[in-house]
């Protein structure tokens, strides 16, 4: 490992397009009569496909939705795998925004850093190499397992005041830490960036929360962001972006800034951002990205990195940090917060047994050069009484600069001396590949610096109790291995029988040596040149792995009567709540999220016939001798695929509500869906559905969802119109039942001019193809 202080990076690709980005911003201001903005409208607005458009007052009703221009994309090891193979499947020979893929979801923990590397790199070879030479081929930035975790490479690397990215992981918006709108999505969303589609967003709410007051002593920045989660609850910011601002933002650093945009998503924030501070400032010049410090500092001059005198947000909120104290949260839901002072009386009451079986430390949330060597602080204090964590006390390094500099600078040394075990630089206990070598399968609690703490969420045991808090509360916790024990009241016994108390912690923003960057082998070659001749590694053999063919378009434009539906048979008439879980289940499931024909297994496994109530169950009407009546949902859309006998679903309100899970429009596309009926949908899972060539049409009455069953055969009148350019917001359903009956009911539809592109070609991709 070499340890040469980190150099000064070449910015261009990292540097946001300011001059574009103020051009923009202006002409929405003029646009908007000059109303003050907030900082996330700015960048919102600033990112807007077409502004005029969007904001002129003529234009159409926009309902509420930003077309958007997103400057980057960043994807994990899980989720990239079927962003890249739809993406494959649109034919561009490379990225239109400079994308990035991250090795770190997939990396199990089981003994320390080295063998878990090697054996997660031989376990998952076949989608390590599929990623790479997808990577290589489209000239994306891979970094190899080992290089670290997501967020925490994107903070160190892309990250830059004022820019709009988006990346396939729900903790994406760690990034807002430096003054930007990072946002999580699905894999379809990331593609509409990588092509180059306009990403749409419903506008989001802002929510103003101005910080007053100091944090000190044991009280971190993620102990405000455990106390917001307190108060918000887990729903409290869906559908809001946390915008923070007051002076209690500019005495945090910038990685503490990182720390609670990253656990937004724990109160369900669409993403968090802060103004522009010195601490970014020095961050970046920290980083090796001095131009970018520059470039961001001129922007800031321009006043496009703060929110403007006067801007009024949406809803506000007020929090003095001197009057904070460490919080702990948990069991099961990261919003039940507990003071640190009440947390003894708060565990009698439940009556836990008053033991902590292991202390967590790191992940991407808190990984920053200060919590290491506040955590380092903590060490050596206990070190020096004699003192050795009474636990195992584990340490995740969120990326290789990271770890090779806490090395140079005896951090690591100082973790070890007391019985720490350094883990890889991925997600490991985070992700629930922690493999506990005690068996821990009954009640026990643990202790993390990490941001989420559902049942198994850690290492597959549902009887895990997982208490979130600041590093240095979990590792001043670990030397006693008790849940009441207060770090800041209470006194360990040394092995000399005397009391010991730890005094707070002092940790460093930044090393005063410079980051290192450790091993250059994990860095990936920068803004890397596409190489078309390039194979992309997939065996036919694989069970993870499938090359996604373009789905055949339902629409024939040749023939006149091609362009309606004809004859579409009803599978299955879905009663009651339907979400994205339901339609493409996870747990076991997630292992093919690579391969459609295996996932697609699981097809609305967990949804109810509304005709005789039962779960996972179709009637298939046109069975042959050979073939049962009735069967599972996913094995009667695979007799239809065989038949060649497009389907359709009819289903209640709010389908698809839930994470934009991308499979959830794919399935039922791959066995041959081309249509959907419901009482309403949820807005990003009916935009999925068009994506991927299936019409979602709406009830006009919803009593006439009873009036459609299994078996059913439909044909659509008034599509051909819409095609041929015609603006009817009615079509009409030609429903003949199987009893011989034949009626016609009205339905509508929300088809933009696009998305007919989109379902004449068979999906968004094959559009995308069709136009090159
Ligand atoms: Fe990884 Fe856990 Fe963060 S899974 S990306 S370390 S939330």
């Amino acid at each position: 490992a070499s340890h040469t202080r980190l150099p000064d990076k070449d910015c261009s690709s990292i540097t946001p397009p300011y001059p574009l980005l103020l051009e923009n911003w202006r002409r929405v201001r003029e646009l908007l009569n000059h109303r003050p903005l907030t900082l996330a409208e700015k960048i919102l607005y600033s990112h807007v496909h077409d502004p005029v458009a969007t904001f002129s007052k003529n234009a159409n009703d926009q309902g509420g939705y930003l077309q958007l221009m997103p400057e980057r994309v960043a994807m994990q090891d899980a989720s990239a795998q079927m962003a890249l193979l739809q993406f494959m499947s649109a034919g561009l020979p490379s990225c239109a925004v400079p994308t990035s893929i991250h090795c770190d979801h997939l990396i199990q923990a089981v003994e320390g850093a080295e063998s878990d590397l090697k054996n997660s790199i031989v376990s998952n070879k076949e989608v390590f190499d599929f990623l790479e030479s997808s990577a290589r081929k489209y000239g994306i930035e891979f970094w190899r397992p080992g290089s670290g975790i997501i967020h925490q490479i994107v903070l160190e690397n892309y990250a830059a005041p004022g820019m709009l990215m988006l990346g396939t992981d729900s903790h994406t918006p760690n990034a807002g830490g430096l003054g930007m709108l990072a946002i999580g999505v699905g894999g379809a969303d990331a593609v509409d960036a990588m092509t180059g589609t306009p990403w749409e967003l419903k506008k989001p709410l802002i929510v103003g929360v101005r910080l007053t007051g100091e944090l000190s002593g044991w009280t971190t920045a993620k102990d405000l962001i455990l106390h917001i989660a307190g108060n918000l609850t887990v729903r409290g910011g869906t559908g809001r972006i946390l915008e923070y601002f007051g002076p209690g933002v500019f005495n945090q650093s910038c990685t503490s800034l990182a720390t609670i945009a990253n656990m937004g998503a724990e109160v369900g924030a669409t993403t968090s951002t802060f103004p522009y501070t010195p601490s970014m400032r020095a961050y970046l010049e920290a980083t090796g990205r001095t131009a970018v410090a520059r470039a961001a500092d001129n922007a800031a001059g321009h006043g496009f990195l703060n929110a403007d005198e006067g801007a009024e947000y949406d809803e506000m909120i007020e929090i003095n940090l001197s009057e904070l104290e460490p919080m702990i949260n948990g069991p099961f839901t990261p919003d039940l917060a507990t003071p640190l002072s009440k947390f003894s009386a708060f565990v009698a009451e439940q009556g836990w047994k008053d033991e902590i079986s292991a202390g967590l430390i790191g992940s991407c949330t808190n990984s920053s050069y200060e919590d290491m060597t506040s955590v380092a602080d903590l060490t050596k204090q206990a070190k020096a009484a004699g003192l050795h964590v009474k636990i195992p006390f584990l340490c995740t390094p969120g990326s290789e600069q990271i770890r090779a500099t806490m090395e140079r600078d005896n951090v690591t040394a100082a973790l070890e001396d007391v019985g720490a075990t350094v883990l890889a630089n991925a997600c490991g206990p985070c992700i629930g590949q922690w493999k506990r070598k005690e068996e821990a399968r009954n009640e026990n609690a643990i202790l993390t610096s990490f941001n989420r703490n559902f049942k198994s969420r850690n290492d597959g045991n549902r009887n895990t109790m997982n208490f979130l808090a600041s590093p240095t509360v979990v590792t001043a916790m670990s030397f006693s291995g008790k849940l009441s024990f207060n770090p800041i009241t209470d006194s360990i016994t040394t092995p000399s029988g005397e009391p010991f108390r730890f005094s707070p912690p002092n940790g460093q923003d930044l090393p005063e040596k410079g980051f290192t960057l450790g091993n250059i082998a994990y860095y990936p070659l920068p803004s890397p040149v596409p190489n078309p001749d390039a194979e992309i590694l997939i065996s036919p053999t694989s069970s993870r792995l499938e090359i996604l063919e373009p789905f055949q378009p339902h629409f024939n434009t040749a023939d006149p009567n091609g362009l309606e539906l004809q004859s579409v048979k009803v599978l299955v008439r879905v009663r009651g709540k339907c979400t994205t879980d339901h339609i493409s289940a996870a747990g076991p499931w997630l292992k093919y999220k690579g391969h459609l024909s295996n996932i697609s297994q699981n097809l609305l496994i967990t949804a109810t016939n509304d005709e005789g109530g039962d779960i996972n169950v179709a009637f298939d009407h046109e069975h042959t001798s050979d073939e049962t009546p009735s069967d599972t949902i996913p094995n009667v859309a695979k007799r239809f695929k065989a038949r060649r006998q497009p389907w359709a679903l009819v289903v209640d309100e709010n389908y698809g509500e839930g994470s934009a899970r991308e499979h959830a429009a794919l399935q039922p596309r791959f066995y041959g869906c081309a249509l959907i009926i419901g009482r309403s949908f949820a807005r990003i899972h009916e935009t999925n559905l068009k994506k991927q060539g299936i019409l979602p049409l709406w009830f006009t009455s919803n009593a006439d969802y009873d009036r459609i069953g299994s078996g059913d055969s439909i044909t659509t009148i008034g599509l051909r119109d819409l095609f041929n350019g015609g603006n009817n917001k009615t079509i009409l359903l030609d429903v003949s039942k199987l009893n011989g009956e034949r009626f016609q009911l009205p339905v509508t539809h929300t088809l933009s001019s696009e998305q007919l592109n989109w379902l004449r070609a068979g999906s968004a991709l094959n559009h995308i193809r069709s136009q090159m």
